[in-house]
Order: structure tokens, then sequence, then C-alpha cells
């Protein structure tokens, strides 16, 4: 992998980063802005503002065997913890408080410490695949101009998060060989879907009250899944025959 094209790309996504309009007027009220609220303090909490970092049991032995991956890990969950300060100022325009705790994230990450940081980082892949599918319907549907340039901020850093994830297995298959194959993208499938449903249960509301719908949301995280399968695919076959790497730029527009 890369490192120095994912420092790059970090970096130059840090810049340019036009704040959302806190100001702008609010339309949003009764129940529809009530489910928003519960929806984006749960993202609040799960975007970066709980442990904003890798917590698996064995992911400091991981990092400290690879610096530069270490030094990606630390711009990647920076740019998480970004997300959490723009959420909180949805809130703060709201007049809603954040919350310190939810059933499923607490589920989320006591699966992720004890599963080990393999499992977690493609826990993460999978909830940044389904996370880009809801930014992208909130950003559709609901009408808040300040919930849209939020939207627009994080849908563009999270297309960023699944190609580097997506640099990151092709190299590792690179090395190693893909031992998985078709079974690994089944199982891929199967937990995002698992992923997936956690989310929509929690986050349904909110999205349904503003007129989204339970079969745009399953076609937008299947197609994330094939999207990112067949991208995958691709590139490990372009390596194993010894082609050039795809650029940040062409991974990050693929994974849009
Ligand atoms: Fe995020
Ligand atoms: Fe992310």
């Amino acid at each position: 992998m890369n490192t120095r094209y994912w420092t790059d790309h970090f970096r130059r996504n840090a810049r340019h980063r036009p704040e959302p309009d806190w100001q702008a007027p609010i339309h949003l009220q009764g129940p529809a802005m009530r489910k928003l609220v519960r929806s984006l303090q749960q993202f609040q909490l799960g975007d970066g503002g709980g442990p904003a970092y890798l917590i698996a049991w064995n992911h400091r032995r991981r990092l400290a065997a690879d610096p530069a991956f270490k030094d990606l890990v630390d711009l990647w969950f920076t740019e998480e913890k970004e997300h959490s300060r723009l959420l909180g100022d949805a809130l703060k325009r709201f007049g809603a408080p954040e919350i310190r705790s939810h059933w499923s994230f607490g589920l989320f990450c006591g699966v992720r410490k004890l599963a080990g940081v393999d499992f977690e980082l493609q826990a993460l892949l999978l909830t940044e695949i389904v996370s880009h599918v809801y930014y992208k319907m909130l950003r559709r549907h609901i009408d808040d101009e300040a919930v849209r340039g939020l939207c627009a901020l994080i849908i563009r850093d999270e297309a960023g998060h699944i190609a580097f994830h997506r640099a990151r297995l092709a190299a590792e298959a690179g090395r190693a060989g893909d031992r998985r194959g078709r079974f690994g993208e089944a199982m891929f499938r199967l937990r995002g879907l698992a992923a997936g449903t956690v989310l929509w249960v929690n986050h349904r509301a909110a999205l349904r009250a503003a007129g989204a719908t339970d079969g745009e949301f399953y076609r937008g995280i299947w197609s994330g899944m094939d999207g990112f399968l067949r991208g995958l695919r691709a590139d490990r076959a372009r390596a194993r025959v010894g082609g050039g790497v795809k650029t940040c730029e062409e991974l990050v527009a693929e994974c849009a």
C-alpha cells in the first residue's frame, strides 16, 4: 500500500471544508424534528464521539508492527472525530443535548474489543459503507440546509475511508494471497446486511418521516457492498499481474 498517497490524501482532505450554515432558518418541527434529533444524537456518539480509535484487545501490537499504517489510522480517526464535532454542532442548532451511551454502540464496542483487530477493521469498514448510505439519504430527504452541508462533508470523508480500506485490503491480498474468495465475500455481505439492519432499526423512523423508504436503504447498502467488492476484486487481479496501483483520487471517486 502506498502510504504516502494516503497521507497526502488525508492532508488534502483537511482543506477546503465549507462549514455548514448553522444559522440557516429551521423549517423542521414536531415528530419529524424529534426523530431526526434522536438519529443525530446516536450518530454523534457513534461517529467519532465515543472511543474514536481502534479498541480491539490486540490493536496495539498490529499498529506497532507497522508505524506507517498507524499514522494513517491516526489521520482516519481524526476525521471521525470531526464528524462527531459536526453532528454535535447540528444538535446545538436544534437545541438538543448529546447522549453518553446507546445500546447499539455499547454492543458494537464490546464486540470490537473482544473479536480482535482484523474483525474490528472489517466491522468498521462495513459501518462506513452503511453509514455512507445513511448520510446520502439524509442529504437527499431532510429539509435542512445545515444538515445537508454536514452530510456533504461527511459523505466526502467516508468515500475516502472506504477507498482507504479498499487499498489496504488489496495490498494485504497482494502479500498474502486472497484465501477467502467468494466465501469471504458472502460473509462480508451477510455481516454488512446485519450492520445495516442494526443501523436501520435505530434510524428508520427519522428517514421514513422525511420520505425515505426501506427499499431505498437496502438497495443503497447492497450496491455499496457490491461496488466495494467488485472494485477490490479488480484491484487484486491487477496486483496479481503486476499492474499499477490506482491513485487515491481514482479510488475515492469510485467509492463516492
Ligand atoms: Fe465517520
Ligand atoms: Fe469513516
